[in-house]
């Protein structure tokens, strides 16, 4: 995980910000042992790719935003805090540095947490995010899929996407089936998962990383997996609140967390899509489909959801059905983004639990797969060598 780098701080400076932040950030706070103002140590700071940089005491305030301005330069997706030291600059001086946070020497431990939190969250998600509380630092893309009817392919695209993420981010990537009652994402990436969501929810006490951890399902394309329950009998008794409080803890934790979600907007889904960076909208080549896409739409824009980015997937978005792309993209209130072909190694592919991205990445839809991961910030990467063995 990047780290969080003190540089020019004291002793107890740095004693004082390691107890102040959140328990989720502690073990990232770094100590940069050189000074910092000295020749080329701003870029040997920057070779650790911190996420955010705090510019202690000891450093000269006009220096300090002198450094600002540098790594703002080189790396504005690094988050920059300056401690004020003797109030030579002025708030408009740190802005116009593109300085993240300023902290005085004597902060109380809130300040410092929030301060610090803010400009993580920032720096992470390249949006500041004050609706985000601050006991919640996400670190990941939190990626759900929406579409307002069933079988419109949002379990393939979901299961896909996260392999595709996985392949950039061994490790990094989570998938969890929102889809209570029929969820298939194990079934679509070949899984017999042990546990599920409903074990993780009826663990006794406070569910904490460690503990879910445990309920999750590893994947051969080194992806996690929080799978749907077996029986829907045990689906209905999901609480929304212990929804929310899984995808936050995967939230903390992973990079990429990607949900497969039941077709509509449940509460499970709109309590997801509030922590969500990204939605993707997933609607088929038929005008009832678009129809109820543009309603889903109008509807979270009503609710003031507009924080996450959207996406527009239109899949089989070669049938034959007499609509065009304009008049897709007009009924349903947003430009088409990604279009997924049809294919009938797409069924194959789920059947064999073998995800199509990358048992036949070449293929016209597994290429608008890519795309659609590289929209969501990761990597398109090369097939590995061999065919991918299935998981257990
Ligand atoms: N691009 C495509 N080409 C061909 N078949 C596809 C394509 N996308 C999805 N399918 C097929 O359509 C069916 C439904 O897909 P999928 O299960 O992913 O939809 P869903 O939206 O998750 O459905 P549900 O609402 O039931 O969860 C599956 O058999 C799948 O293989
Ligand atoms: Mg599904």
């Amino acid at each position: 995980m990047r780290p969080i780098l003190l540089a020019g701080a004291t002793d107890a400076f740095a004693r004082q910000v390691y107890a102040a932040v959140d328990e989720a950030l502690q073990d990232r706070v770094r100590l940069w042992p050189d000074h910092i103002a000295a020749y080329g140590a701003v870029e040997a700071a920057l070779a650790t790719n911190p996420v955010v940089v705090v510019l202690g005491p000891s450093v000269i305030e006009k220096v300090a935003f002198r450094i600002a301005e540098q790594i703002d330069a080189e790396r504005p997706d690094v988050g920059v805090i300056v401690v004020r030291r003797d109030g030579a600059g002025t708030p408009e001086e740190a802005l116009a540095a593109g300085v993240r946070g300023l902290l005085a020497e004597d902060s109380d431990p809130d300040t410092i947490r929030s301060t610090i939190a803010r400009a993580v969250n920032a720096a992470e998600r390249q949006a500041p995010g004050p609706e985000v509380p601050w006991s919640v630092v996400a670190r990941a893309r939190v990626t759900t899929i929406v579409s307002p009817k069933g079988g419109a392919g949002k379990t393939a695209v979901a299961a896909n996407l996260a392999v595709g993420l996985a392949q950039g981010a061994p490790r990094g990537v989570v998938i969890v089936d929102l889809d209570l009652q029929f969820g298939d994402v194990a079934y679509a990436l070949g899984l017999r998962p042990r546990h599920t969501i409903f074990d993780a929810v009826s663990t006794s006490g406070d569910l904490d990383m460690t503990t879910l951890k445990v309920f999750l399902a590893h994947h051969s394309s080194d992806l996690y997996a929080l799978c749907a329950p077996d029986q829907p009998a045990r689906g209905e008794q999901i609480e929304v609140d212990a929804v929310e409080r899984i995808i936050t803890l995967l939230a903390a934790e992973f990079d990429h967390v990607v949900v497969d979600t039941v077709a509509g907007l449940s509460e499970h889904t709109l309590a997801t899509l509030e922590l969500s960076t990204d939605i993707v909208f997933l609607a088929d080549m038929d005008v009832p489909s678009v129809r109820h896409l543009a309603k889903v739409v109008a509807a979270l824009d009503k609710l003031g959801m507009k924080r996450p980015r959207r996406h527009f997937v239109l899949n089989r978005a070669d049938a034959r059905v007499g609509l065009s792309m304009s008049d897709v993209a007009a009924a349903a209130g947003l430009p088409i983004d990604i279009r997924i072909p049809m294919a009938k190694q797409v069924p194959v592919a789920l059947n064999e639990g073998r995800p199509i991205i990358i048992s036949s990445p070449k293929i016209p839809v597994s290429r608008a797969l890519w795309d659609l991961v590289e929209r969501i910030g990761g990597k398109r990467v090369v097939e590995r060598s061999g065919p991918l063995a299935r998981s257990a």
